[in-house]
Order: C-alpha cells, then sequence, then structure tokens
C-alpha cells in the first residue's frame, strides 16, 4: 500500500512515517516546513533505513499537488498538514481558514482527479467545544461554541469530509480526534519540536527544562478539577501512531469517527511533577490567570476505537516523560 503523508515532517507526521516504514507500507511525504524542519527525513532514514520521497510543496499550490499526485498512485492519504497554533488562529483567522480548509480542499480534490479513495484525517478534541463535558464520546455534538479559528477549521473540515463523502460513495474516510498528544520516539532522533514559540503544555515545559524560557506559567489553579489546574488526556505519540495504523486495518466506504485518548486525566501541576520526578530536576513556575479559551477538564472516551479498531494507549504520562528527555538529549 503506498501512502502519503501530508504534513509528514512535522510530530506527528514523522512519528506515523517511521511506524509505517518499518511495517513494510511504502510511504511519501508532503509538507511546506512551515512547521517542521527537512532534517527530519535524516532522522526517519536514521531510525528505518528508509529516505521517504518528499515533496516540499504547500497545499495551497494546487498545481504542485496535483503534479504529486499525477505522479504518485497512492491508495491512502494521511492528512496531518495543517496550522495548529491556537493562540494565532484568533489573531489571523483568514490565514487559518485559508490554509486549512482550502488546503484540505485542493487535496480531496486531487484525489478525486487521481482515483484515491481513502482519507484518514487529523482532527482534535477541540471539535466538542464547550458544552459543559468533561468525557467525551464520538456521538456527543461537535462544532458547539468551539472559541477559537484553528479548531472552528478541524470542525468544518469534518464536515467536509462527511458530505463529500456522502456525495462519492466509496470515499473511505476515518476521522481521528486526538486529545492530547506528548512524548517522543524511544530513538531519541524524533520529538515534538516547533518552529518559534510553542503553544502546548510539553514543548514549554521542555524549553523551561532547557533554560530557554525562564518558568512554566500556569494558567489558572482555580478550575474545578484535582488541583485547581487544567487537566488534559495525554496520548502517547507513539499510541497515536499505533490508532492511525489500526484505522487503516479497518477502513471502507463512509466515514468512521474515533477518539484517540488514554481515558485517563492529568493536571498541569501532575504533569509538572511527572517531569520532574522522570529528569530529577526542578521544574520553576508560577500561577497565573486562565489563558482565554480555555477549558477546565478534556478528557476523551476511547471506548469507541478499543472495540472497533481493537486499539487501546499502552503507554503512561511517565513513559512519554522519559522519551521527551531522549530527545532532549538526543537533539
Ligand atoms: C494543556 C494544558 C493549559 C501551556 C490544544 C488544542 C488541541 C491540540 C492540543 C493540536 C491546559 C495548560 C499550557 C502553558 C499551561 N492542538 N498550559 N501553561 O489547550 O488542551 O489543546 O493543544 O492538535 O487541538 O486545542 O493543549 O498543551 O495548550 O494545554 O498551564 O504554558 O496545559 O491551560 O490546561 P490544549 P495545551
Amino acid at each position: 500500500m503506498k501512502i502519503l503523508l501530508t504534513g509528514g515532517t512535522g510530530y506527528i507526521g514523522s512519528h506515523a512515517a517511521v511506524r509505517l516504514i518499518e511495517l513494510g507500507y511504502e510511504v511519501e511525504i508532503l509538507d511546506n516546513l512551515n512547521n517542521s524542519k527537512i532534517e527530519v527525513l535524516d532522522k526517519i532514514e536514521k531510525i528505518t533505513g528508509v529516505r521517504p520521497t518528499f515533496h516540499q510543496v504547500d497545499l495551497m499550490d494546487y498545481k504542485a499537488t496535483q503534479r504529486v499526485f499525477s505522479e504518485g498512485g497512492f491508495d491512502l492519504v494521511i492528512h496531518f498538514a495543517g496550522l495548529k497554533a491556537v493562540g494565532e488562529s484568533v489573531e489571523k483567522p483568514l490565514l487559518y481558514y485559508e490554509n486549512n480548509i482550502g488546503g484540505t480542499i485542493n487535496l480531496l480534490k486531487c484525489m478525486r482527479e487521481f482515483g484515491v479513495k481513502k482519507i484518514i484525517f487529523s482532527s482534535s478534541a477541540t471539535v466538542y467545544g464547550d458544552t459543559g463535558e468533561t468525557e467525551f464520546t464520538e456521538e456527543m455534538p461537535t462544532g458547539v461554541k468551539i472559541v477559537n479559528p484553528y479548531g472552528k477549521t478541524k470542525f468544518m473540515i469534518e464536515e467536509i469530509l462527511r458530505d463529500v463523502a456522502t456525495a462519492d460513495g466509496d470515499l473511505e474516510v476515518v476521522i481521528l480526534r486526538y486529545f492530547n498528544p506528548i512524548g517522543a520516539h524511544e530513538s531519541g532522533l524524533l520529538g515534538e519540536d516547533p518552529n518559534g514559540i510553542p503553544n502546548n503544555l510539553m514543548p514549554i515545559v521542555m524549553r523551561v527544562s532547557t533554560g530557554e524560557i525562564e518558568e512554566l506559567k500556569i494558567y489558572g489553579n482555580d478550575y474545578d478539577t484535582v488541583d485547581g489546574t487544567g487537566v488534559r488526556d495525554y496520548i502517547h505519540v507513539m499510541d497515536l501512531v499505533d490508532g492511525h495504523i489500526a484505522a487503516i486495518k479497518k477502513m471502507q466506504p463512509g466515514v468512521a469517527i474515533y477518539n484517540l485518548g488514554t481515558g485517563r486525566g492529568t493536571s498541569v501541576l501532575e504533569m509538572v511533577a511527572a517531569f520532574e520526578k522522570v529528569s530529577g530536576q526542578k521544574l520553576p513556575y508560577k500561577i497565573v490567570e486562565r489563558r482565554e479559551g480555555d477549558l477546565g477538564e478534556v478528557i476523551a472516551n476511547p471506548d469507541k476505537a478499543e472495540r472497533e479498531l481493537d486499539w487501546e494507549a499502552k503507554r503512561t504520562v511517565e513513559d512519554a516523560m522519559r522519551d521527551v528527555l531522549g530527545y532532549l538529549k538526543g537533539n
């Protein structure tokens, strides 16, 4: 099976590339390198012995994307590519709508033109919005009070995929709603390494631990949670990747949607404690005011993926911390 990974030099995409190559899939990567580095290809090659064909292409460049598909002969697309900085999306909504939605439309048009019938889409727990719930199942409503354009683009792309699958009866779509991916590859060669200022907790913890950032700002400790700080469902990136592998094996015409999470919540203070325990290093932090748009608790109910994909997350937050430290040392 030949698979095109859009965003394949990014955090999740690069870990997926390694695993897919190890399992014998033929992998090509399309990425505009907006939020990743071309050196990731060297790391993939070092880990697997295979250097995937790479196309430095922006999905907004329809002609260039068409050329990739005309030469590709792909059986499946895993669509990771997209801008994902929540704060930036509030400041630059048009950039996010154009890039994430426009890019996806170009991708779907190329898939139709070249007869590619399978797509796995990297969606996000953000599509559940703010309904007052803390644990989410796939049947719950989406698109309700999503507070940032990034999350709205994920929701809108899900809707586009549903409509395109309805119109094109033999399109096979799997939507995977990621909760909070963390961790790194066990080799220490791959990890979360966003360009510029990170938004997510773990890349910031990493930069506090190296001294690049002075201290971790904990956004609020007055939530209705175990210790007042935000609780999230942190899933190891390699468990997340295994969820994609499981989905590939079960694809069929229509749209299937799965939460990829552990079903367990961890607070920010518990994440700090876990990092300190695994690293043996004190992590300086300060409690500050809440971040606009944050929810108190967001946890997956992963039962459907466990039941239908025969998949469940196996790694712990401490496993992820160990792998993150390995990546820090390895780079
Ligand atoms: C986690 C917790 C913060 C940074 C977003 C997107 C989601 C996905 C993951 C891309 C929260 C707290 C964080 C900091 C902090 N993105 N925090 N200080 O907001 O759950 O989800 O990123 O796929 O779609 O919505 O993740 O890592 O930003 O925050 O206290 O400097 O850490 O308040 O409780 P979030 P996050």
